[in-house]
């Protein structure tokens, strides 16, 4: 057995965890100024959750989907994104009875059964938001902006905004039937797997990479020519909106979105540095998904982000993350007999709540402050048998290299004040 693992998913060492725990955090805290609460859901659904809400036809339920049978025969899928669990959980949980609309956020991984590459795993990590029970443009405004202040505030520049609106159940039907016929003439033009789109759900041919695909799109009977006025109004609003708290974005007709859950407004959030796996994340709105599953009429709105696409974004953008630390002090003794005191001394700070850490192993003393520094404490205390004869300790300022003598029972007190916690 080759000790790998599996093909599209990788391990999140500790600096690499410590770069995610900002980014985490931070998404976390304006999610949370927002007025967003964070729900938890599984990482495994029923099969047909997914199936239904994203689509049959969608390139993800048709190809990248991790299925499997569980001892009982049920289909169990690895969720590929959490909007249909979130839908899930707001009709199972009653979440209507709450005042509207319900604001969540999300931050975990999902799976995806994608040829991997740079920007595109097997496994990766998703953080976003869901806001159930609203119809107003100014809810769509506010997911898009959320989602570009988030991204500013880690920094990240080179960001367009696209927008789109996928029309309703009154306007819709009328564009996919004008695209399919304008498909079907062209039949010959497309690849095989659009020329099966075309007949079971012209829209996806959108999703087609390939060059032939994407020219005959660029002919096709475009969505924005059969909005229904409530459709372009709302598009017209959600756009007020946006320029009112001027935020710049660009109309595109062909942003269409791997899922067939969207209605109406749909975005996307790129970053000009990266390459075909530009999409930082996006989002959009499904009004008819909760109804579709047997709940009350609720329409809702809500985006992703991909979290190793923003790392790689920052990296490119020559960001550096800050690496959450909260340690603030190693413990270094001369000689492993004072051990015990050190301990004692660990557990004062800990009480104290300063994070700390200890020598555990035989390193001399040169060796216990190389570690120190690599540690990127602020203070090592070091004890030897004469101090802890005199009940002193020698407390090292690491940044300066400057130290100084301090009675063991005031060294907590001291670095609480330095620190000013
Ligand atoms: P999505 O566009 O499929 O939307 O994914 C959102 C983001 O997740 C992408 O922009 C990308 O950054 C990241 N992502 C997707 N697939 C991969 C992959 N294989 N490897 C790395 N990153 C990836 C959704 O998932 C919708 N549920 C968003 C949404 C929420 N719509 C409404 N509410």
């Amino acid at each position: 057995m080759e000790l790998k693992a599996p093909r599209g998913t990788f391990d999140i060492l500790p600096k690499a965890a410590k770069k995610r725990w900002f980014i985490e955090e931070i998404a976390s805290r304006i999610f949370e100024e927002y007025g967003y609460k964070r729900i938890i859901t599984p990482i495994f659904e029923h099969t047909e959750l997914f199936t239904r809400a994203i689509g049959e036809a969608t390139d993800i339920v048709q190809k990248e989907m991790y299925t499997f049978y569980d001892k009982t025969k049920r289909s169990l899928t690895l969720r590929p994104e959490a909007t249909a669990p979130v839908v899930r959980a707001y009709i199972e949980h009653n979440l209507k009875q709450q005042p509207q609309p319900v604001k969540l956020y999300y931050i975990g991984p999902m799976f995806r059964y994608e040829r991997p590459q740079a920007g595109r795993y097997r496994e990766f990590w998703q953080l976003g938001v869901e806001v159930m029970g609203g119809l107003n443009p100014a809810i769509d405004a506010e997911v898009i902006l959320l989602m570009e202040q988030y991204l500013r505030k880690l920094n990240l520049k080179n960001l367009e905004i696209i927008v789109n609106s996928m029309g309703c159940s009154t306007c819709r039907p009328l564009f996919t039937s004008k695209l399919k016929d304008y498909l079907l003439q062209n039949t010959e033009k497309l690849c095989s797997d659009c020329q099966k789109r075309a007949n079971i759900n012209p829209l996806r041919i959108f999703d087609c990479k390939k060059e032939g695909c994407k020219t005959q799109l660029e002919l096709a009977p475009k969505i924005s020519e059969y909005w229904c006025n409530t459709c372009r109004e709302h598009f017209d609003k959600v756009q007020n909106f946006l320029r009112k708290v001027g935020i710049e974005f660009i109309v595109d007709t062909s942003l269409v979105r791997g899922f067939d859950y969207y209605t109406r407004t749909t975005f996307e959030i790129r970053s000009r540095l990266l390459g075909a796996q530009n999409a930082l994340g996006g989002g959009g709105r499904y009004d008819q998904l909760v109804e579709e599953y047997g709940g009350p009429p609720t329409p809702a709105v809500g985006f992703a982000i991909g979290i190793e696409r923003l790392l790689l974004a920052s990296e490119k953008e020559g960001i550096s993350l800050p690496e959450y630390s909260p340690l603030h002090v190693y413990i270094a003794i001369v000689d492993q007999n004072i051990g015990i005191e050190a301990f004692k001394l660990l557990y004062d700070f800990h009480r104290a709540g300063i994070g700390a850490d200890m020598n555990y192993s035989e390193k001399n003393l040169k060796g216990q402050l190389k570690l120190a520094n690599k540690m990127s404490v602020a203070y090592t205390v070091i004890i030897g048998p004469d101090e802890l004869e005199a009940k002193k300790c020698q407390l090292k300022y690491m940044k300066s290299g400057e130290q100084q003598e301090v009675r063991i029972s005031e060294v907590v007190s001291k670095v609480k004040s330095l620190l000013e916690l």
